[in-house]
């Protein structure tokens, strides 16, 4: 057996990795327990999972995540309570079944917009009381900013925007914090954090949330990254942005892939992958952890958003841009659960 990742980097942060329910079994189950301390789920959290009616909550999956981290002294992140995307569409219905986006009546949409904020602290309040004791770190908000948006603030015009403003954020961190308490890690998660302009609208997006008193600890940066993007100068400014606001950070879905954008070309089969391309992931990744261990004081965890390359969501894309052909191999464990180069390069 290799040396743990965990232990490796018992002094700086958690590792963690994001999981399915099945992953949690055989092979995949030793290599969870063996190099990592934190896990988080891929999918079974999301509001669409696990409330995905009204009146019904469906917890038996995330259950199942819980009650491993249990077992084996493991730290969870809880993903996520607020999202615009893997959410049911029910939250967004006025109490007629129609869509409150479509509302034009001024006294109508006020009370749609209190009706769903209700909405949202009854979800968060029964999930959070129910997991308070098992989670150490909340994605309270995910993806809230996007830098496509026509609004100068970058704010995400998602159903929930377009309803509430920037209220639902309030209103979510603020019963977050409630119901967890005051040890709790609230953070708001995103992708691209690290690059312009992303990175400034969600830099602004939470000084004003800070100067309003909302209850946030951290940033979640999502890193999912390529072998040459974004830079490290660009990821190093990011955290330390952050953190001299006194936040924490976590990179919360690391995954390196060995394509740009769009993901072409694409090798159809991991076999047909050139091992040159396994080096320079590797360099990477060193480049990755060294970077990550000299600013440890202001990252907490660093989750990958998988465990190895037989299974992400990354190959998803292949369908959407290149006709389905193409395998992704964004892990430092092969299909197999072998190790890969870039693991012996954060080991070291
Ligand atoms: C992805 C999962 O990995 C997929 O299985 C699912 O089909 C879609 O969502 N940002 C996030 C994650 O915050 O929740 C997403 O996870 C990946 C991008």
């Amino acid at each position: 057996e290799v040396p743990s990742i965990q232990e490796r980097y018992q002094d700086s942060f958690a590792i963690g990795a994001a999981v399915e329910p099945y992953q949690l079994e055989g092979t995949q189950g030793e290599i969870l327990k063996h190099h990592y301390n934190s896990i988080v789920a891929e999918n079974v959290m999301k509001p669409v999972n696990i409330h995905p009616e009204e009146k019904r909550y469906d917890f038996e999956e995330a259950d199942k995540i819980v009650q491993f981290a249990r077992e084996n002294n493991m730290e969870v992140r809880f993903h996520n309570l607020v999202w615009h995307s893997q959410v049911p569409e029910w939250f967004f219905l006025d109490k007629q079944g129609n869509k409150m986006v479509e509302e034009t009546d001024p006294k109508q949409r006020e009370k749609n917009k209190q009706l769903l904020l209700k909405r949202l602290e009854k979800h968060i309040k029964t999930i959070v009381k129910r997991y308070r004791d098992d989670v150490d770190s909340w994605d309270v908000v995910n993806e809230v900013i996007d830098e496509y948006a026509s609004n100068e603030r970058g704010l995400r015009e998602s159903p929930w925007y377009q309803i509430t403003g920037t209220d639902y954020i309030k209103t979510a961190f603020e019963t977050t914090r409630k119901y967890a308490g005051e040890d709790a890690k609230l953070y708001i998660n995103d992708y691209n954090t690290e690059v312009e302009p992303k990175r400034t609208y969600l830099y602004n997006l939470v000084v004003d949330m800070l100067e309003q008193g909302v209850p946030i600890d951290g940033v979640g940066h999502q890193s999912h990254i390529q072998l040459g993007w974004p830079s490290l100068q660009e990821m190093e400014d990011s955290i330390n942005m952050f953190a001299d606001l006194g936040l924490d950070n976590q990179i919360t879905e690391l995954d390196v892939s060995i394509y740009g954008w769009p993901p072409v070309p694409a090798y159809p089969t991991y076999d047909a992958i050139p091992d040159s391309v396994f080096t320079t992931q590797a360099q990477r990744y060193d480049d990755l952890f060294a970077l990550y261990e000299r600013l440890e004081d202001k990252i907490s965890n660093i989750t990958f958003w998988g465990i190895a390359d037989d299974h992400t969501w990354l190959d998803d894309r292949a369908e959407e841009y290149n006709g389905g052909i193409g395998k992704d191999a964004p892990f430092v464990f092969d299909p197999d659960y072998n190790v890969k180069p870039a693991y012996w390069s954060i080991m070291d």
